[in-house]
């Protein structure tokens, strides 16, 4: 047709020639120039870059110009030269020649001209206004010649336009980084040229359009950080030219679409941070281009498959964050170009692939939080290049391999709460990269004081909670250490002189050792401590006053040691410091009342010989010593007091002498019995009697229940001797026998009242501190029962109707009478509690006692009760099934929901895990693999001492 046209009229071709060229000339001369000065005078140029815009040269010249051969502007790019300012008018987008015109990166701010898109016969093919500070909507109308258009990282707000989809010639959309608002529009499909697709970081919400299928010149789909929901439209698997698809940070639901195997070009695919749920389709490990392959953080679950062996030049895979199971497939190793994986915070299980890191080329390997078992393998650093690996918070075992502890590529490891055991060798302790180091809470052992450390780039470093033996390190060949965490490692020795040379260090726990002597004064040179824990070990001497002059100590925990002499008054004048325990000590002397003794909880002063402070303190006063006669009065005084307190002493003995009194009532002779001294006066027979036929027996202020004995007459003595042995047995963890009351007619036993709830009425709602507590103190009454006395006291139906808990949350444990211990006797409706042989030989003995403990603890750990009947077929009892969670499951699958440590918090987990391992300890089948009491209150102290001494980690548990 158009050649037609120009043989036609050749008349019209040259009348058009003519006017083109006089327009030219006409423009070139005058408009040009002056659209140009004007766009100068709107705007700053401090850095002077359009210093040449000025009438010396012709524009052409200018900076920034380019000019076709007719002289006319062709391309204007002014990226990056620090203009600043409004544009006000549109003109120099419309310079009636101009192709490109880049503005981008300048502090050019306000609306964007409203008519930029009205001209559609405007020349411009690029126009790039990003990473300016826009504002307002996107203007309307359009240019269908455009061919890239980037307002990316303004401030532009509003909707998309519907005229978007008018762009016809766009290859090029970036809006990304901007406010926008609304939903995606649907006309945006008419763009079919459309190779390039960002609308990312905006407020976008409502679906992804499944027109996007539309598009099918798409190379790059890039639509993360919205609000975008529902599903990914199938539609998207039709776009064949597609190389990169991000939808990542936004609120998509439903299964990944299978469609997307059908993606043969894609490279990279980045689901991230939705809530897509099912399984990954089979078909994705089709794409055997892709480099790259994200899916963490959405709720994917099924086991991930072998089929991935097919993703041969995958170089990095992300599926941390979701739900997956199984094994981590071996078809892993055979992926040479492998360099990410990470797969953390799933529920994965089994080994390891022995072969991992062979054949990859791994640089990050993170397996942590999931509930793998067996070895480390040896080959993961077979590349060379492996700088992190973070297993931690898995069930893995055996020693680290030699091959990991020649890996000097290697620069943050976290293998902290695992099972892992043996030495750290000598290489492992001189990997020259290493900065963050964190094998806490294994069994590792050995002696690694003297052991040489050369890490010159370590800045963090935790051995907490491990089996190490001998003396502390001297050094750890760095000067960078800023935390440090020693506690419960089973160091003994000195505190090393040498830490006060640590002068980054802002964090030193030490606690839970066995370290002796004094506190080296070289520790107040760290002036950059904030935390420093001493407590719990075997410290003595005084508290150094170098420590008043720590610039930044916020806490200081010196508790349970054995320091002595005053405490030092210049800790009351510091700042910085807020918590300060000194609890436990030989401390003596007044205690200052100002700076971070205002107020201080008693507990943190406690167990000294301290006085004064503020009144919260809970010290008595000091006195003062006014002169030698106020002296000696006060000694003389003390004399006397101590006189009175010997005849009292004797006294309370006489009284406590468990005598007999007779009484006579109406009744007859009654005879009672009191084992506290404190009871017997204030209690009497018709207290009892009455009492009996109350529930509680409430009575003058002293509170007490009444147990009847039936059939006085059939008693045997020795069941009235072994009551008198009860009655001298007083524990602050059982429920304390505190007389009898006997006559022809009838028989008492009189308790203390415990005000507060059964276990089993209250154990769901306690939290994991509490539980703990109750743990703990049973163990206790146990290991009283069990070795204090000769021959042990037998508690016999261990159950949680038998533990009181106090309203101090202490349990106490109810003993039962002697002849109740006979299982003949007994209706043991409560039967689920009685060990396997109790049941059989119908006799009760301490190591069934420490059966129905463990069942006890596994009830505090996992909230389930053995007769709940839910351990369904393949279980048959709650030992079974809980020896089943504890070694093939998840912690998340058995612990009680209530007590659910969270992400953080190591130290719960770490004491749950060994916990439950001492409760299938307890309740094995043989009686004889039972631990002792002393062995389980051992046990017990030492897992839950952990709390009270380790410090939680202020660094980011992200990795
Ligand atoms: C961008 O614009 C906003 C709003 O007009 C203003 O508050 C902000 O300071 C500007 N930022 C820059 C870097 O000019
Ligand atoms: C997009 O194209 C369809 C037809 O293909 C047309 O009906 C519609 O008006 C177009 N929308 C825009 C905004 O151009
Ligand atoms: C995400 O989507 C769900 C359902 O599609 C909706 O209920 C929820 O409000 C959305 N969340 C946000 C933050 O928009
Ligand atoms: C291994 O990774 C490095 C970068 O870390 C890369 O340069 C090298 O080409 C990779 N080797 C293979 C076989 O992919």
């Amino acid at each position: 047709m158009a050649k037609k046209g120009a043989q036609a009229s050749p008349v019209v071709v040259v009348f058009f020639m003519f006017m083109f060229l006089f327009f030219s000339f006409v423009v070139s001369d005058n408009a040009e120039e002056l659209e140009l000065l004007s766009f100068k005078s709107s705007i700053q140029d401090p850095s002077g870059f359009l210093s040449n815009w000025d009438s010396s040269a012709s524009y052409c010249q200018w900076h920034g110009v380019t000019c076709n051969n007719l002289s006319h502007v062709d391309k204007l790019d002014l990226s990056a030269k620090n203009l600043s300012g409004k544009l006000v008018s549109s003109s120099i987008l419309h310079l009636p020649f101009i192709q490109t015109l880049n503005l981008s990166n300048n502090q050019l701010y306000g609306e964007i001209p409203k008519d930029i898109f009205s001209s559609s016969s405007s020349s411009l093919r690029f126009l790039n206004l990003s990473n300016n500070n826009f504002t307002g909507q996107i203007p309307k109308g359009s240019i269908p010649g455009l061919e890239v258009l980037d307002l990316s990282n303004n401030m532009l707000s509003g909707k998309i336009p519907l005229e978007i989809g008018s762009f016809y010639g766009l290859k090029y959309l970036d809006l990304g980084g901007n406010v926008l608002v609304g939903e995606i529009p649907i006309s945006i499909s008419n763009i079919t040229n459309l190779q390039f697709l960002t609308l990312a970081s905006n407020q976008l919400n409502g679906p992804i359009p499944q027109e996007l299928g539309k598009m099918k010149s798409l190379k790059w789909i890039y639509v993360g950080y919205n609000n975008l929901s529902g599903q990914i439209p199938e539609e998207i698997g039709t776009l064949t030219s597609l190389n990169h698809l991000d939808l990542v940070y936004n609120n998509l639901t439903g299964q990944i679409p299978s469609s997307l195997g059908n993606l043969s070009d894609l490279q990279y695919l980045f689901l991230y941070q939705n809530k897509l749920t099912g399984p990954i389709p089979n078909t994705i490990f089709g794409l055997k281009k892709l480099v790259s392959l994200d899916l963490s953080d959405n709720s994917l679950s099924g086991e991930i498959s072998e089929l991935v062996i097919h993703l041969q030049n995958l170089e990095i895979l992300h599926l941390f964050g979701n739900s997956f199971t199984g094994k981590i497939p071996k078809a892993l190793t055979a992926l040479p170009r492998l360099q990410v994986l990470q797969l953390w915070s799933n529920r994965l299980s089994g080994e390891i692939p022995e072969s991992l890191g062979r054949r990859n080329n791994l640089t990050i390997l993170d397996l942590s939080t999931n509930n793998l078992t067996g070895r480390i393998p040896d080959g993961l650093c077979s590349s060379g290049r492996l700088f992190k690996l973070i297993l931690f918070s898995n069930s893995l075992q055996g020693s680290i391999p030699k091959n990991l502890s020649t890996c000097t590529s290697l620069q943050r490891v976290r293998i902290q709460n695992n099972r892992l055991s043996g030495e750290l060798s000598s290489e492992f302790t001189n990997l020259p990269l290493v900065y963050f180091l964190d094998v806490s809470n294994n069994y590792l052992s050995g002696n690694v004081g003297d052991q040489k450390w050369d890490m010159p780039s370590l800045e963090m470093l935790s051995l907490a909670g491990n089996r190490f033996s001998g003396k502390l390190p001297h050094s750890f060949g760095s000067q960078k250490i800023e935390v440090l965490d020693l506690s419960s490692s089973g160091f003994s020795g000195t505190i090393p002189r040498s830490f006060g040379s640590l002068t980054e260090l802002m964090q030193l726990s030490l606690c839970g050792n066995k370290l002796m002597g004094e506190i080296p004064e070289e520790l107040s040179s760290c002036k950059k401590l904030v935390s420093l824990d001493l407590s719990h070990n075997q410290l003595s001497g005084p508290i150094p006053t170098g420590f008043a002059e720590m610039p930044v100590l916020g806490q200081l925990d010196l508790s349970e040691n054995q320091l002595s002499g005053e405490v030092p008054p210049q800790l009351g004048k510091m700042e910085s410091l807020i918590q300060l325990n000194i609890s436990h000590n030989h401390l003596q002397g007044s205690l200052p009342s100002t700076g971070a003794f205002l107020a201080i909880n008693s507990s943190a002063v406690a167990g000294n010989d301290l006085c004064g402070g503020d009144e919260s303190s809970g010290l008595p006063p000091c006195k003062k010593v006014k002169n030698w006669w106020f002296f000696v009065i006060c000694s003389l005084g003390g004399l006397v007091l101590l006189t009175v307190a010997a005849i009292g002493f004797i006294f309370i003995r006489r009284g406590n002498n468990l005598e007999l009194k007779r009484v006579e009532s109406e009744d007859g002779i009654w005879e009672l019995q009191f084992f506290d001294s404190n009871v017997s006066k204030s209690v009497t027979v018709d207290d009892i009697t009455l009492s009996a036929k109350q529930v509680n027996g409430i009575c003058r202020g002293k509170s007490f229940v009444v147990k009847e004995i039936k059939e006085v007459n059939s008693i045997p003595s020795s069941f009235w001797s072994e009551i008198k042995r009860l009655g001298k047995l007083q524990h602050p963890n059982i429920v304390n026998l505190i007389g009898t009351c006997r006559s022809d007619k009838g028989a008492y036993l009189v308790y203390e009242y415990i005000k507060g709830k059964l276990l089993s009425e209250t154990l769901h709602s306690l939290t994991w501190e509490k539980r703990r507590k109750v743990a703990m103190g049973i163990a206790k009454a146990l290991r009283f029962l069990h070795s204090h006395c000769s021959p042990s006291v037998i508690v016999g139906d261990m159950s949680p109707e038998r533990v009181i808990i106090d309203g101090k949350d202490e349990p106490r444990l109810r003993v039962s009478l002697p002849g109740q211990l006979s299982v003949a006797n007994k209706p043991f409706n409560c039967s689920a509690y009685v060990a396997p042989e109790a049941r059989e030989s119908k006799a009760m003995t301490e190591k069934s006692d420490i059966y129905g403990f463990g069942l006890i603890l596994i009830e505090l750990l996992t909230g389930k009760s053995p007769a709940d009947a839910e351990y369904g077929e393949q279980h048959q009892s709650m030992v079974e099934w809980a020896r089943y969670c504890y070694s093939d499951c998840h912690l998340d699958m058995w612990v009680d929901p209530m007590i659910k440590p969270g992400h953080a918090s190591n130290v719960n987990q770490s004491q749950i895990v060994e916990a439950m391992n001492l409760a299938l300890h307890c309740t094995a089948g043989d009686p004889m693999a039972r631990p002792s009491s002393t062995d389980v209150s051992k046990t017990l102290q030492s897992a839950f001492q952990m709390t009270s001494c380790v410090p939680t980690l202020k660094f980011s548990s992200t990795v």
